[in-house]
């Protein structure tokens, strides 16, 4: 049943159903009504999260996105390139795949574009999972993949993580047997914990011996954020192994979340399963132009690193001082046990013009704070401290 709010909106309560145009005033009304109604659930909550969040003045620390924003040269070349946003992109979709190959050392047939990683993941589960074929994703993790192998109907096996919200890959591989797709997301989102190379390349091992037609992706999002030593990038495995990708996206360090670009890298005989359920000219003639010089923007990146790491030592600080416990974050994010309802404080958070992450089910008393300038985290923390007391 759709409910009304006064002024523009009427939106579709429980399922996935469209959410209209809401306004700020419709969102005031549904905090205000949220006991008494149906929660919305799913895309619908999801997309009313997001808009609460962005509302003026809210310090955000609920995306994980890079609060400072692109380099210098990606403004640049977007306003050079604004001209030529009359024809579809050929050229730049070539030269962008070049500039990525290049940095990873690898060939540009190893790469393929989507609009936002978050494309290419959905295109895996559409290639490599069906009715009878699973996707393995823990619980919790980055939920896009599970959502939309939900959708079109394939089976989620969700190992839970452990104690330490580390991925527990051996159920992750036990579970993965005649799966079509295991996501591994490393770092893992929401909890922010990562896992060394060696198990990774254990892991992928172990699946290629017990289950050789899974696909394993190995989603590093949050690649540049990671300081575990023993931590190593999939790509080299992913060159070597038909049975493996991974992605990678402009949405965080590179500070580009808005220009929805993101890549997969792969041999390209496993690439050609998932092209054909990408768009074609999926990504703009501008994030192209804007990714290619963005991806070799070495100093950019060790700048966003230096500031992440910075803002992350501050933000763990603040809530082990409090007496809270806080998990291992190889990410620009962290993931606090509050020890309490994480949705009664992220409300109360919102209230006082700070949005932090969702509720995670499975852990329903951590909360996931995205890292923020300084600045942004100076004004978060008393509003933490009064919500907290
Ligand atoms: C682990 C992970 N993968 C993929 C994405 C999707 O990113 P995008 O579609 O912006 O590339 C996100 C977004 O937060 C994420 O956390």
């Amino acid at each position: 049943m759709p409910t009304r709010f006064s002024g523009t909106v009427a939106l579709v309560a429980g399922g996935t159903g469209a959410l209209g145009a809401l306004t700020w005033r419709g969102h005031e009304q549904l905090l205000a009504q949220a006991p008494a109604q149906a929660p919305l659930q799913g895309a619908a909550a999801r997309r009313a999260d997001r808009l609460l969040a962005a509302r003026p003045g809210m310090v955000r620390l609920d995306s994980n996105e890079n609060p400072y924003g692109a380099g210098e040269r990606v403004f640049g070349v977007i306003r050079s390139r604004l001209s030529a946003s009359n024809r579809y992109p050929v050229k730049s979709e070539d030269d962008l795949a070049a500039a990525i190959a290049a940095v990873h050392g690898v060939r540009p047939e190893n790469v393929i574009l989507g609009t936002g990683s978050g494309e290419l993941l959905r295109a895996a589960v559409s290639a490599f999972c069906s009715r009878d074929r699973a996707l393995v994703a823990p619980d919790p993790t980055f939920e896009a993949p599970a959502n939309w192998a939900k959708f079109i109907g394939a089976p989620v096996v969700a190992p839970r993580v452990d104690a330490e919200l580390r991925l527990d890959l051996d159920a992750m591989a036990d579970g993965g047997r005649n799966a079509g797709l295991v996501y591994l997301c490393n770092p893992n989102n929401p909890t922010s914990t990562v896992h060394s190379k060696a198990d990774v390349t254990s892991f992928v091992e172990r699946m290629g011996r017990t289950s050789p037609a899974t696909t394993v992706l190995v989603d590093e999002a949050y690649h540049e954020y990671v300081d575990l030593p023993s931590y190593g990038t999939a790509i080299q495995r992913a060159l070597a192994d038909p049975r493996v990708v991974v992605t990678r996206t402009f949405s965080k360090v590179f500070g580009m979340a808005g220009l929805r670009i993101g890549y997969m890298v792969g041999q390209p005989e496993t690439l050609a399963k998932v092209s054909p359920w990408l768009l074609g000219s999926n990504v703009s003639e501008l994030s192209l132009a804007a990714a290619a010089v963005a991806v070799g923007d070495a100093a950019h990146v060790a700048e966003e690193q230096k500031k992440n790491r910075a803002g992350r030592e501050h933000a763990v600080k603040f809530f082990e001082d409090a007496g809270y416990k806080v998990a291992r974050s190889d990410a620009n994010f962290i993931m606090v046990d509050v020890r309490r309802d994480a949705k009664a404080f992220k409300l109360a958070c919102v209230e006082r013009m700070v949005a932090v992450g969702r509720q995670f089910p499975s852990h329903p008393n951590w909360v996931r704070v995205s890292i923020g300038t300084l600045e942004e985290m100076k004004k978060a923390e008393p509003v933490f401290r009064r919500v907290l007391s």
